[in-house]
């Protein structure tokens, strides 16, 4: 038969593909920018046909209606990363969360530790030999739909082309749904003097011909701001965002001195906007890949000079470095922090930075802490941690005493906060500052 014939006998309207989902299944949802929402919400209307359906997810960017309030009976979340709309159901119980380095996640699924009955995906439109692009969201979408016993997708010629390996033939789909709803967008973030300090220390630290990785938000966004005057910069990273496009047109990233797929950007998912999406299409200068080899430690090691800066929301006076929970409280979660500290730690030239506004709160809180707040999670420990940086400056820790340590932190503190952590150390190292 051919790809043609076959996309025809597997074409089904949404509800009708959401009826082969069953009570008990674990579904996987694609992930981020490329959640199939409108394969989600005819799920959700279909929540009387179902007892204890489990979803599992990481970044939501949509509205994970099947975490709301009055969802129990039918479904259960289950959140690697808490995300703006997981977060309160993960914090009242309704659903749970499950620690996992982005670079395992495919691996649970693999050897059956998540196994997956059903993953729910959203792919490009097929090309003349039937074979769809994961898009913008790879990662542990591809993953999902290669372990799971069903994969129900969308059909979105608003999905870019992607190149990599990034494509599902469409014989490996067992119900089609063709939509074209536009692909979720992510508005550039909100850049302040304090973001644009930390991205000029932190570009300060950033040699011509290194490979970066950026995480999310303000403060990646902002590093890129300053690296307009570097020279022959390469990317790989779990994700990229807009940013990045205007470096690669002003000719800043070209990937010339890549020592693993030189001359290419290599990435697991994108989130920004529809510049970003049209950047990508069919483009051969962006590969994309699984997170289990994009967020390898041992994949990242092998790139020259490589660079990774994330973020974080406590960091305390070891250099304990919390990212992913205010206490007790689960806001986010380790995502690709760890996999690429420990690449570039394991690579002979790289460096890895955790890059944060000295305080938190409207100016608070402080974030360089004495001790980590009661039941905070140690995202990145202090035997990974290298360089911190703040809009006062810059702390290199590795290979330093916990004296040493400490008080290059409070260094680069908040001057309002500096005699509190002052007389932290005093008290802890037995000694004046
Ligand atoms: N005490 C109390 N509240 C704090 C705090 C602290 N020390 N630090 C942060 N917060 C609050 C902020 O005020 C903010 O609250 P609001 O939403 O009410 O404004 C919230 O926590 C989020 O903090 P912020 O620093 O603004 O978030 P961000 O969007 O810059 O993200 C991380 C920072 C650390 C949450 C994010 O980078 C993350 O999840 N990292 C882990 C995963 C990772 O690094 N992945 C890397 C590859 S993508």
């Amino acid at each position: 038969m051919s790809w043609k014939e076959i996309y025809k006998n597997r074409l089904v309207k949404p509800e009708d593909a959401v009826t082969h989902i069953k009570s008990g299944n674990r579904v996987v949802v694609g992930h981020a920018a490329g959640e199939p929402t409108e394969l989600i919400d005819a799920m959700v209307a279909n929540k009387e046909n179902y007892r204890n359906v489990e979803i599992v997810n990481l970044v939501v960017l949509g509205t994970a209606p099947y975490a709301k309030p009055g969802m129990e009976e039918y479904f259960h979340d289950n959140s690697i990363f808490a995300s703006t709309h997981t977060r309160e159901a993960i914090e009242c119980g309704r659903a749970d969360f499950t620690p996992c380095f982005f670079h395992e996640v495919p691996k649970l699924f693999r050897k059956g530790y998540i196994p997956v009955d059903v993953a729910l995906v959203q792919v490009s439109s097929p090309d003349k030999h039937g074979y769809c692009s994961f898009g913008v969201s790879n990662d542990y979408t591809k993953p999902a739909a290669e372990y799971a016993k069903m994969v129900i997708a969308e059909v979105n010629p608003n999905m870019p082309r992607t190149m990599g390996d990034s494509f599902i033939h469409i014989s490996k789909i067992d119900y089609i749904v063709e939509t074209s709803h536009e692909i979720i967008e992510l508005q550039p973030p909100k850049i302040g003097d304090v973001e644009k300090k930390i991205g000029e220390n932190c570009a300060s630290l950033v040699e011509d011909g290194s490979t970066l990785q950026l995480g999310i938000g303000a403060i990646p966004e902002a590093v890129l701001l300053f690296l307009k005057h570097k020279k022959d910069l390469g990317i790989h990273s779990e994700m990229i965002s807009d940013g990045v496009v205007e470096l690669v047109e002003a000719g800043v990233i070209t990937n010339k001195f890549k020592t693993l797929h030189p001359g290419k950007i290599v990435v697991a998912f994108l989130m920004g906007t529809r510049r970003l999406y049209d950047f990508v299409d069919n483009n051969p200068l962006v590969e994309m890949y699984p997170v289990n080899y994009v967020n390898n430690p041992c994949v990242i090691m092998q790139n020259y000079k490589m660079v990774s800066i994330n973020s974080c929301v406590q960091v305390d006076l070891m250099g304990q470095v919390c990212s992913e929970s205010i206490g007790l409280k689960q806001i986010s979660g380790v995502g690709g922090q760890v996999d690429f500290v420990r690449g570039v730690n394991m690579s002979e030239d790289g460096i890895s930075i955790i890059a944060i506004p000295s305080t938190a709160s409207k100016g608070k809180i402080s974030r360089i802490v004495g001790l980590l707040n009661a039941g905070a999670v140690v995202t990145t420990s202090r035997t990974d941690v290298d360089y911190i940086v703040t809009e006062y400056g810059i702390a290199q820790l590795k290979g330093r005493t916990l004296r040493d340590r400490a008080k290059a932190l409070i260094n680069i503190a908040h001057p309002d906060f500096r005699q509190g952590l002052m007389e932290e150390y005093t008290k802890k190292f037995k000694c004046g500052f």
